[in-house]
């Protein structure tokens, strides 16, 4: 029997709860498929600082290196914002995507057919939309150096990021996006911002040369604030989008909208070996709704899917839990975040429930 090692790390919030029934699949789906599952799950984020001071201890780093992937659920909450930024529960998924070398974000966003009344977008504009934001995610403004805030002599203040990228971080993300492209709809969009920024200019120049390795996938360049209202002009026009990691953090969330609800959509962090990669929500922990049992645990459930597909190469089974997912919507299933008025709101738990009895 095959057997994975894996780190569930629920974090904070909601993170918990949504992380209860994203293990129940991924069990049920090991004993569906023969394959064992060893998860070891340990604390991070706001609860890792409440228990140890710090958002993101060695031991728990370690035990993520030595995993075959890591499940996360969220980080942060209104009780940790006073503390520094250099202790921030945020601080542990950064040191992670660091440590662990994770520079792919795959961020896919896809409408659901029984939810399209979900979005705030009129229904003839989101039909069909079925994109994939690939974010770069060790590099750029979140990592560049020099960085920080300084005093300077006249008692102002000086706050620096740098956004830097090197050919071979460009290579690397590109090459990314090109092999995804090459599995889905052979598009690929590069979004930069050549016109202003000369490391995007380098962007540009980098994706264009990797691109001739790819000549079944085709290539188009989008400046970014121009792909912010495409994204809302006219989604469909999308298939893969490839990006630096500001502008991939923020266009990752717009499409993020499209679908409706944030609560749905999954993500993979991938590093360059097959035993580096975190699967989480989009989504953040949710404070407000936290303890309520009301959190849709469909994004984390979907994260469950993708790391089938992309660390254990279980396709067949990653597949069952989307077409899961797509059952239970389609049998009226709405938690909170993606009901209309009027209509009625499952638990997270329900919701949880209705997936396994799908795969079952
Ligand atoms: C995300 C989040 C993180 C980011 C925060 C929580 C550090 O917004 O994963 O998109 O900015 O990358
Ligand atoms: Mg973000």
């Amino acid at each position: 029997m095959k057997r994975y090692n894996v780190a569930v790390l629920p974090g904070d919030g909601i993170g918990p709860e949504i992380m209860g029934e994203a293990v129940k699949v991924l069990k049920a789906v090991g004993k569906k498929f023969g394959t064992e599952f060893v998860l070891t799950e340990a604390l991070v984020g706001g609860a890792s600082i409440d228990a140890n001071g710090v958002p993101l201890t060695d031991k728990v780093l370690d035990l993520t290196l030595k995993s075959d992937a890591v499940l996360l659920g969220a980080v942060g909450g209104t009780r940790w914002e006073t503390l520094d930024y250099s202790i921030r529960p945020e601080r542990a998924l950064l040191a992670l995507r660091k440590e662990l070398g994770l520079f792919a974000n795959l961020r896919p966003a896809k409408i659901y057919k029984d939810l399209i009344d979900a979005s705030t977008l009129k229904p003839e504009v989101i039909d069909g939309v079925d994109l994939l934001v690939v974010r770069e995610l060790t590099g750029g403004l979140y990592f560049g150096v020099p960085k920080g805030i300084e005093t300077l002599p006249d008692g102002t203040e000086r706050g620096v990021n740098t956004m830097v990228y090197t050919t071979p971080e460009i290579e690397r993300i590109a090459r990314v996006g090109f092999e995804v492209a090459r599995k889905r709809g052979k598009k690929l969009c590069s979004v930069d911002k050549a016109n202003v920024l000369e490391t995007t200019e380098l962007w540009r120049k980098v994706v264009i040369k990797v691109g001739k390795e790819f000549p079944d996938v085709s290539l188009s360049h989008m400046y970014v604030d121009n792909c912010a209202m495409q994204l809302i002009r006219n989604p469909r026009q999308f298939d893969v989008i490839v990006t630096e990691n500001t502008f991939g953090d923020i266009l990752s969330d717009e499409a993020s909208m499209l679908t409706g609800s944030i609560g749905m959509l999954p993500s993979a962090s991938l590093g360059a070996a097959k035993n580096r990669a975190m699967y989480e929500p989009i989504h953040g922990s949710a404070p407000d709704i936290a303890g309520k049992g009301i959190a849709n645990p469909i994004a984390t459930i979907l994260s469950v899917a993708m790391m089938l597909k992309y660390s254990f190469d279980m396709e067949a089974a990653s597949d069952l839990i989307e077409a899961a997912v797509e059952k239970v919507l389609n049998k009226g299933y709405r938690t909170a975040d993606i009901a209309s008025p009027g209509e009625k709101k499952s638990t997270c738990t329900e919701m949880g429930e209705a997936v396994l009895k799908e795969l079952a």
